[in-house]
């Protein structure tokens, strides 16, 4: 990893990061891609427990979602935002979910963050890590640090291998695919020039691949949205691509 990198922890600015009630759309369709994923199953049967730890949780819609229907797999939210971390927190005492941990502070782009989270990893490690609508709302180091941490903690679990799931929207060979996608990267620049709709071919596959990330499935989800998975700790293989369940009775 390289140097310390400079931290914006609740940057009134960016208070508006999360929306409350967002993730009720999107998270049955993620889980139901994600399914065997989240239970162990996939890319191989981890023979101890599963952990999965999310970044960038929000307000934690996901992720109670999530370990509400996977009762045998320890659920790890993380965010950035204090207002965001208490909400979770307010989340994990009133659901009653034994397999929700409590949220830790991660900002994505600070090598501290990432050490504390890599110091109260579970003793058999993270098994998985998703990241949902991270990458276009945060500066391109963010991504980074993001593969960077991913392929640090999954090597450190009892099997050394491990997968990353990120949904998101992306540009393919430097097109937008929708006309919404052009007029959603001009608001993003217009909120911070830092930020932005990565290309999937020229940024993320090259970045994700050069600490050992290999993608494996692009899943295309509501919304001209995907759903990207990646292995570590196998070798490079063909990309699957497919529709989400939902896409495929709509
Ligand atoms: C669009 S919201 C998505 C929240 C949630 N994943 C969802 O889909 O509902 C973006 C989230 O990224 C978080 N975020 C932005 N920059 C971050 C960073 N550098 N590290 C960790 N989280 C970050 C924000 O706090 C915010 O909660």
């Amino acid at each position: 990893m390289g140097n310390q990198v400079v931290v914006e922890p609740d940057d009134p600015k960016q208070n508006s990061w999360a929306i409350a009630g967002a993730a009720a759309r999107t998270k049955t369709e993620i889980e139901q891609v994600l399914h065997e994923y989240f239970s162990g199953e996939k890319p191989v049967s981890f023979p101890k427990e599963t952990h999965v730890l999310e970044v960038a949780s929000g307000f934690g819609e996901h992720i109670v979602h999530f370990a509400g229907l996977h009762p045998d797999t320890m659920f790890h939210p993380t965010e950035a935002q204090t207002e965001c971390i208490e909400a979770i927190g307010d989340l994990c005492s009133t659901n009653g979910l034994r397999n929700l941990v409590s949220p830790l502070r991660l900002n994505a782009r600070s090598i501290r963050s990432w050490d504390a989270v890599a110091k109260a990893a579970p003793s058999t490690g993270f098994t998985g890590i998703v990241a949902i609508n991270l990458l276009h709302i945060s500066p391109w180091d963010a991504t980074t640090s993001l593969f960077a941490n991913t392929a640090r903690l999954l090597s450190a679990n009892s099997e050394g291998k491990g997968w990353l799931a990120i949904y998101g929207t992306f540009r393919r060979n430097g097109q937008f695919i929708s006309e919404n996608d052009a007029k959603f990267q001009a608001s993003l620049k217009n909120r911070d020039e830092r930020w932005g709709i990565r290309d999937l071919d020229s940024e993320i596959i090259p970045a994700a691949e050069a600490v050992g990330l290999f993608l494996a499935e692009i899943n295309y989800m509501r919304s001209n949205n995907f759903l990207l998975v990646f292995l570590f700790g196998f070798p490079k293989q063909r990309v699957n691509e497919q529709k989400s369940p939902m896409l495929s009775v709509a």
